[in-house]
């Protein structure tokens, strides 16, 4: 039987991310609220539970709490946070509400000893997020790290085998964090961390074929990395039941359209539908500047297009999307203020009838995805393709959108790309393009004036795409990129290269 690890979810903004981390050191990892009942898990045979944080108090009586005898299942726990301070108050220690002293953000930590801590040296830095803190240890526990101001960082029972951190090994900030987890998985739950990504890839094939049966599926495939690799996924469990159609909105870069259809077509055995209707867009598009409306008009018409089409094709059980983690964590709850309408390509039409909606990627980060997808095959072009807005060139062709201009903003960046990847540094740079403005200037080619468009170049480095800096590229790089656009682009006579950092700028720019 595989081995695994339950984090259980109190509600902390980093629950995905634990389960990354547990990933990464190759030991299988699932989520399950804190609400699962305890006979549920007694049943998988976790070889250790992890508690995740929560932004509760553990005496709000509308707090999350376990069944204390989860402590008493002889499987390991690990309690990170919020989950530390459940573990003390669930096994009769105290925890302080009432603190003076809260901690945020990076806090040094002495390690005092413990089995957990083994691979921390004496001094390090950690992250902490918390108001709460750990008073008295319950019975049977020593404290194996102490901060400035918190007379707990870190405790355990070896004997019982609970272990608790008030810091947060599962972000970048915490020094040694990944050594936390290789001490509780390998040394604590005796974990031999032999899962792989082929084994989440065998696993959904076989569990799709079972609950399909002879069910049909609907995707949208845009030939972005997401909607590609569901599609090769679900190929492969159902074959000739999964139709995709790729609504082709005359947006794409040079020759994209094409070549994701020809990519798809030889390598995976599934129904491919390309509706070109880039007219119908372009017309759409016509006489609109605004950006907030480009992106509306389009991702409406998209829906209207993709709704169209399979009314076409009769009836279809399920509508698969492409949806990863980091879409679930931005369309969350969260009130915060609308900056751009993202448009994904998938999103849910509304007149066409499904059973359900189908999500195999859902719980998955962007660089799992990618594994999957060199695991099914997916082509690398497509794997590490950069990300590519929904509403396509249509948000970095400023102002009005004409034909003109999108041939000249299409040539402008197929050459920014090759010289990237000439350089070599396409893997290095996360995001990269051109944007054609709505500015002309003068120049002079040959003996006479010029009044051309105005290129702008934009490439950047992130984790995340929530911040982003600017990619220092070499200026032998940039200097080759402009002269051969000026040169090989009619209509350009100057390019710019965009030196904003997001925030204050976003990527893209509209
Ligand atoms: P911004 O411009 O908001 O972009 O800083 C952050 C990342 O999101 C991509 N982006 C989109 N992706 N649909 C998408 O699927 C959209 O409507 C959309 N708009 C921006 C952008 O390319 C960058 O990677």
């Amino acid at each position: 039987m595989r081995e695994k690890i339950l984090v259980l979810d109190f509600g902390g903004q980093y629950n995905q991310l634990i389960a990354r981390r547990v990933r990464d050191l190759c030991v299988y990892a699932e989520i399950k609220s804190f609400k699962t009942p305890i006979a549920e898990i007694k049943e998988q045979n976790y070889k250790g539970i992890i508690f995740t944080g929560g932004p509760n108090s553990v005496y709000d009586p509308k707090s999350p709490s376990y069944d204390p005898e989860i402590l008493n299942l002889g499987v390991p726990v690990l309690g990170i946070c919020y989950g530390a301070q459940l573990m003390a108050h669930l096994a009769g220690g105290k925890v302080n509400a009432n603190a003076g002293a809260s901690e945020y953000g990076k806090i040094e930590l002495h390690k005092k000893g413990g089995l957990l801590l083994k691979g921390f040296p004496e001094n390090s830095v950690c992250w902490m997020s918390h108001r709460d803190y750990i008073e008295n240890v319950p019975h049977g526990f020593e404290v194996t790290a102490v901060t400035a101001d918190c007379p707990c960082a870190a405790m355990e029972n070896r004997e019982k085998r609970l272990f608790a951190v008030q810091f947060h090994p599962e972000v970048n900030h915490t020094e040694y964090g990944t050594e936390i987890f290789k001490s509780f998985l390998f040394d604590v739950c005796g974990c031999k961390g032999d899962w792989i990504m082929s084994d989440f890839v065998e696993e959904s094939i076989k569990n799709y074929r079972e609950m399909l049966g002879d069910k049909k599926v609907l995707c949208a495939l845009s030939g972005g990395v997401d909607s590609s690799v569901c599609a090769a996924l679900m190929s492969k469990a159902i074959g000739k039941n999964l139709t995709c159609i790729f609504v082709d909105h005359g947006l794409m870069r040079k020759n994209e359209g094409d070549m994701v259809e020809k990519e798809f077509a030889s390598a995976f055995d599934f129904n491919l539908i390309r509706v070109n209707c880039e007219s119908r867009f372009l017309s759409k598009l016509s006489g609109v500047s605004d950006p907030e409306r480009k992106r509306k008009i389009i991702g409406e018409e998209f829906i209207r297009v993709f709704e169209e089409e399979s009314k076409k094709l009769g009836r279809m059980d399920y509508l698969m999307q492409g949806t990863i983690y980091p879409d679930v964590i931005e369309s969350g709850t969260g009130d915060a203020a609308v900056i751009k309408s993202h448009h994904n390509v998938g999103g849910l039409p509304e007149n066409v009838d499904f059973d359900g909606i189908i999500e195999p990627l859902r719980n998955l980060f962007k660089d799992e995805v990618r594994k999957v997808g060199l695991e099914l095959g997916v082509p690398e072009f497509l794997v590490y393709r950069q990300p590519f807005p929904g509403p396509g060139l249509a948000v970095r062709c400023l102002g009005e959108i004409t034909n003109d201009k999108l041939e000249i903003l299409r040539n402008a960046d197929a050459i920014f790309r090759e010289e990237i990847a000439a350089a070599g540094l396409d893997k290095s740079i996360n995001q990269y393009f051109a944007v054609i403005t709505d500015t002309k200037s003068v120049g002079v080619m040959g003996d006479s004036r010029t009044y051309d468009h105005l290129i702008a170049l934009r490439a950047v480095t992130t984790d995340d795409f929530m911040t982003c800096d600017w990619a220092k590229i070499p200026f032998e790089v940039l200097a080759k990129a402009s002269s051969r656009i000026t040169n090989e682009v009619k209509g350009v006579n100057r390019v710019v290269y965009d030196i904003t950092q997001k925030p204050p700028a976003t990527v893209e720019w509209e």
